[in-house]
């Protein structure tokens, strides 16, 4: 009988990874483990290096110690750009900037990868582009231009965008951010949705709450290193580490005013009030 650690292998696996840029070092040992379906956060003070490790698992960066696997692929070893092309095939990345193709309707915006990297005929692409509007729920505006969207339709679009490609994980980092407030909410449906449907995804986020809700395991990140990581009760009810509560006793306030405001856009159980503006 296969061990259970046979059977769980993580479809994401970062061991000791180091990285600089010039004589800065950015990485220093990073340790993280993705399973299929999870739902895994990176918290973390600005410049801890949490972008720099989403970068390093689509091969955008390559680390100077260390190894960084996903499925199959040993992604540090992957010498050519072709290669690289391969892997972000298979992993769709959002950002802060939606990078949406301006001069492109929405549809269009969804279609054109599966045609011109995946071989999709028009019929099918475009088939498969209105089902993941309407999931965003942005199917209403699938022949507007981006730049008559919101930021947080422009948003939604992006994820469906990266959807399109039926990736095996989505990394997003920082995706609110840049949005007003009262179209956070919108967005972070979308997210919680495709995690519970079962989306293997790794968030960068400042957004606590949200972390907390929805995340499988949450990892600290400060200066280069992790901190600590475990499920997200444990990291956000007993974090271990002293750095870590501090952490989030700035980035949640003092844990004795919780619950939180029942107003507050960022709980998730206050989402449907601002939600899918249309
Ligand atoms: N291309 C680059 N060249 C040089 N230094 C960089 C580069 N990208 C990032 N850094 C540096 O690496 C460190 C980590 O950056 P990173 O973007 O990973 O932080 P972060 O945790 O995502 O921060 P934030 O929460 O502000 O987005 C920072 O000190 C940053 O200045
Ligand atoms: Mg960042």
């Amino acid at each position: 009988m296969p061990s259970i650690e046979t059977v769980a292998e993580p479809l994401v696996s970062l061991r000791d990874l180091h990285l600089s840029f010039g004589a800065n070092p950015v990485l220093k040992g990073i340790d993280l483990d993705v399973h299929r379906g999870q739902a895994v956060s990176i918290i973390g003070p600005s410049g801890s290096g949490k972008s720099t490790i989403l970068r390093c698992i689509t091969g955008l960066l390559q680390p100077q110690r260390g190894s960084i696997r996903v499925g199959a692929t040993e992604v540090h070893t992957l010498a050519k750009e072709a290669q690289r092309i391969e892997l972000r095939k298979r992993v769709g990345f959002v950002f802060q900037q939606y990078n949406l193709f301006p001069h492109l309707s929405v549809l269009e915006n969804l279609v054109i990868a599966p045609r011109k990297v995946l071989g999709r005929s028009r019929a099918e692409a475009e088939k498969e582009a209105r089902a993941l509007l309407a999931k965003v729920r942005m199917e209403h505006k699938a022949d507007a231009y981006p730049g008559q969207l919101s930021g947080g339709q422009q948003q939604r679009v992006a994820i469906a965008r990266a959807l399109a490609m039926r990736p095996e994980l989505i990394l997003f980092d920082e995706v609110t951010s840049a949005l007003d407030p009262e179209t956070v909410g919108e967005v972070l449906t979308v997210i919680r949705e495709l995690t519970e449907e079962g989306m293997t995804c790794v968030l960068v986020t400042h957004e606590m709450r949200f972390a907390e809700e929805i995340s499988d395991i949450v990892y600290f990140t400060e200066n280069g290193v992790i901190v600590e990581h475990g499920s997200a009760a444990q990291i956000f009810q007993h974090p271990s580490s002293e750095r870590t509560q501090e952490f989030l006793r700035h980035a949640l306030g003092d844990p004795g005013r919780r619950p939180a405001n029942a107003n507050d856009p960022y709980l998730l159980t206050n989402l449907s009030r601002y939600s899918l503006s249309v």
